[in-house]
């Protein structure tokens, strides 16, 4: 029989099987030593939850609002650079699952399908993640097709204009599209469904920068890349001009300290990201839930503070709302869910989450997920 899937935990380990080792790697590990990667889990394990008892729990809502768009829970899917490649047609499979679970889906710059493809593909609007470009008419252009694609919302990435190391990225050899090396090809063989669903796909590059950008489409290392195109010189002045292209809801993503919380705020972001990007970039950084609080008093309610980095389980969820989060993003779990079984797989991540939410609730006495505050938070954790 079957061991059924009980977790996340569960999909991670059949993504392990079914993904090619670059790329389950990719979405895996983290930059240098992963002490920021291993502080994600530890500091939401630290963390106690109160129990309550005989609260009448029985109705339970789970509902609230992002940017003032109702969402079934307080879940959306982070920007991850390559989906595509942990399972083909990556991005459509994930967008398509959020909207089924009524939650938002952001696609990335660095995505395989493009947004084009996305939009074709999927009826309810999607977030999309922009990197500044050194090339920012490039980097315009693809915030107009954004527009053009009526995307509801635009996250600004900020943590990421010189990549963090991961080893394991170099010593995989890591390259879009996939490097044909002996190694490659035995263990892409070894993967038949994988490989399958990516010869079905659109796309197997990047798709939003396909002949756009030189290098884009010939096989390069992802950091080589990422050097050579991401602009380190951004800063608060380039948002007059994104603020020019995108009058829409724009969120910054990548915020771990107050004073750029602040920052943010006085620039006229809509909402933030608190985010670490998920242990892959500034190794030695607090994990997020540890900043999290100190964010929200500087933030003092004037825009929404959404919260990534870690979430593996509900109840790490509701630890982010209780420390004042509208909401959490979930990357490592999406890609998961995405490289052990496609769109199921992605539907069956967002479930486990929302029950582990549910029932996180009603032990801890709650039946508003939008009312959820500190005082579930056991007080000596
Ligand atoms: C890109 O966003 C990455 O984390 O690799």
């Amino acid at each position: 029989m079957k061991t059924p899937v009980t977790n996340i935990a569960d999909l991670r380990e059949i993504a392990r099987r079914r993904v090619p080792r670059a790329f389950f790697e990719y979405a895996d590990r983290g930059s240098y030593d992963e002490v920021t990667l291993r502080e994600n889990r530890r500091a939401f394990e630290r963390l106690q939850l109160r129990q309550r008892v005989m609260q009448n729990v029985d109705h339970r809502s789970l509902g609230t609002t992002i940017l003032g768009s109702p969402v079934s829970m307080p879940l959306a899917i982070a920007p991850t650079g390559l989906t595509g490649l942990q399972h083909g047609s990556g991005e459509i499979l994930g967008a398509r699952a959020a909207a089924e679970a009524g939650i938002p889906f952001c696609l990335s710059t660095v995505s395989i399908c493009s947004i084009e493809q996305v939009r074709a593909a999927c009826d309810t609007p999607f977030w999309f993640q922009v990197y500044v470009m050194r090339d920012r008419g490039f980097t315009r252009e693809l915030i107009r097709r954004a527009r053009a694609a009526e995307c509801s919302a635009l996250m600004l990435t900020a943590d990421l204009t010189v990549q963090g190391q991961r080893h394991r990225e170099i010593k995989n050899g890591l390259s879009v599209p996939p490097k044909v090396t002996l190694r490659n090809i035995f263990d892409i063989a070894s993967k038949p469904r994988w490989a399958w669903s990516v010869l079905k796909a659109p796309s197997r590059s990047f798709g939003n920068l396909d002949g756009r950008i030189q290098g884009a489409d010939s096989l390069t290392t992802l950091a080589q890349w990422i050097a050579n195109q991401f602009d380190p010189t951004l800063n608060w002045n380039d948002l007059a001009w994104i603020r020019e292209e995108w009058p829409g809801k724009l969120i910054i993503k990548g915020i771990l300290d107050p004073e750029d919380a602040r920052l943010a705020v006085e620039h006229g972001v809509d909402a933030i990201v608190v985010s670490n990007h998920g242990g892959r970039q500034l190794d030695g950084a607090p994990a997020t839930i540890d900043v999290l609080p100190s964010i929200v008093d500087a933030v003092a309610g004037r825009i929404e503070v959404l919260f990534d980095s870690g979430i593996t389980s509900g109840q790490d969820l509701i630890k982010a709302l209780a420390l004042g989060a509208r909401a959490g993003l979930i990357g490592k779990a999406f890609l998961y869910g995405l490289g052990a079984n496609g769109q199921q797989g992605v539907a069956q991540a967002i479930e486990l989450i929302r029950r582990e939410l549910s029932v996180t609730m009603a032990l801890t006495g709650q039946r508003d997920a939008s009312r959820i505050s500190r005082d579930i938070l056991w007080r000596n954790a």
